[in-house]
């Protein structure tokens, strides 16, 4: 059929019929020889796809580093061309705040709730920058402006609710447990942590050396199993607020040293400060001011920041762009801006 479909003469025919050979296993060993000789070609000639660059973290030595693709290093956070484009407003600060939150009418009404909120604002950015400057310049002069947070955007990307009670409908105790949330990241760990740690101040402390062989776990004066989980949500949160991992700030082998950790820890460990202090002094009150429709339509609650709400996911936010130089009307609590 097939050479006579393909007009063989027909010897070849017989010929084949006579000899026949299994054609399928050569060809499968040539097929895969050829593809691993084209796949060392192109990686010789392109080189490796996904390489990566390690940024050590603890003490040399002990291995302790953060793998990091090359490819995600090489491409800039597409926030510093914008505020780039914003450009300096001739130094003019009321220009520059209208741009940075993209409102720009701001401070012309003063009857406005933005025109109060901003107000508000403004001390907590000249807060942020005296009092919190060992986190926001804790490498290099970095700082915060309005556009740190806001990105030429009236409400900040990345602000989250109070998901407290879950559910008080349900018979039981849910825990805060197993809800798909953007709070828990989507997992089944507790989408309370921010409320609990970065609101209401609960000590971070689930990990020591004493054994648990008696009393009960949450009661006895020791931590409960779901301490722990909610711990996890929160340094999860924190892991994916910078995009880096757990030995970025820790050393894995004793999370509750902190005698073994990074000296990027420490400026965690001042930024859970800072973050409990703004939500309590400057973000919670400003819920008073704030319109119906930028509450929760569910339970009213206040939009809040944490970690992430300046860093998006970089190690540093606008990857340690110096926003505040040029900016001294923000870096102090003294220093007085005349508005319109
Ligand atoms: C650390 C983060 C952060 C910084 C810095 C910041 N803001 Fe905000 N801002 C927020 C959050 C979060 C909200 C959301 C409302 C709330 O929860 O209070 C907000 C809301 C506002 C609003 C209300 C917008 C609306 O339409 O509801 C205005 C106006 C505003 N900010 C102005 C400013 C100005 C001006 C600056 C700089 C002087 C500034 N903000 C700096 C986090 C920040
Ligand atoms: C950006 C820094 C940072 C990252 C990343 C981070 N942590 Fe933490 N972690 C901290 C700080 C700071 C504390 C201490 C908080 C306190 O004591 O108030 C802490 C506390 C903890 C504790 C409680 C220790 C105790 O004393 O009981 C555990 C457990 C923990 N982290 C695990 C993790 C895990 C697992 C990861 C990765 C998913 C992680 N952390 C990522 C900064 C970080
Ligand atoms: C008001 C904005 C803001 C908030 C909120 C914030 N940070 Fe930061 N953070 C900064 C700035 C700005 C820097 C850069 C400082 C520098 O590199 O000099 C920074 C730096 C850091 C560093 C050091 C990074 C490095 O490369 O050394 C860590 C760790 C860190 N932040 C963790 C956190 C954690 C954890 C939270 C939440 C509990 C948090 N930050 C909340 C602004 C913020």
């Amino acid at each position: 059929m097939f050479d006579k479909l393909m007009n063989f003469p027909k010897w070849f025919g017989d010929w084949n019929k006579n000899n026949p050979t299994d054609i399928y296993g050569p060809i499968i060993v040539m097929g895969v020889a050829g593809t691993a000789v084209i796949a060392v070609v192109a990686l010789l000639a392109f080189g490796q796809p996904f390489a990566t660059n390690s940024l050590q973290t603890g003490p040399r030595g002990i291995g302790m580093s953060v793998p990091e693709f090359k490819s995600d290093l090489a491409t800039p956070d597409p926030g510093i061309a914008a505020l780039a484009e914003i450009g300096e407003q001739d130094g003019d600060i009321i220009a520059a705040m209208q741009a940075w939150t993209g409102i720009p009418n701001l401070f012309e009404d003063p009857d406005s709730y933005q025109t109060a909120v901003a107000g508000l604002m403004i001390s907590m950015t000249q807060n942020i920058n005296e009092n919190w400057d060992g986190h926001v310049n804790a490498n290099k002069q970095v700082g915060v402006t309005c556009y740190t947070c806001h990105r030429g955007q009236p409400v900040p990307s990345e602000v989250w609710y109070s998901i407290t009670p879950v559910n008080t409908n349900m018979a039981g105790w849910s825990a805060n447990q197993n809800r798909a949330t953007s709070n828990s990241q989507f997992t089944s760990l507790p989408s309370d942590q921010l409320e609990t740690y970065l609101v209401d101040a609960q000590a971070i402390a689930v990990h020591d050396l004493e054994s648990r062989a008696a009393g009960i776990p949450g009661k006895d004066g020791y931590p409960g199993i779901q301490h722990a989980e909610r711990t996890f949500a929160l340094m999860n949160y924190f892991a994916n607020s910078l995009g880096v991992n757990c030995v970025f700030c820790h050393n894995t082998r004793a999370f509750y040293d902190a005698g073994q950790v990074t000296s990027q820890w420490a400026t965690a460990s001042l930024g859970i400060l800072m973050v409990q202090e703004l939500n309590n002094d400057y973000i919670v009150p400003v819920g008073a001011l704030l319109p119906e429709e930028r509450l929760n339509p569910r339970t009213g609650d206040v939009p809040k920041l944490a970690c992430k709400t300046c860093h998006k996911g970089y190690q540093q936010p606008l990857q340690g762009t110096d926003v505040i130089g040029n900016w001294p009307q923000l870096q102090s609590t003294d220093a007085v801006i005349d508005l319109p």
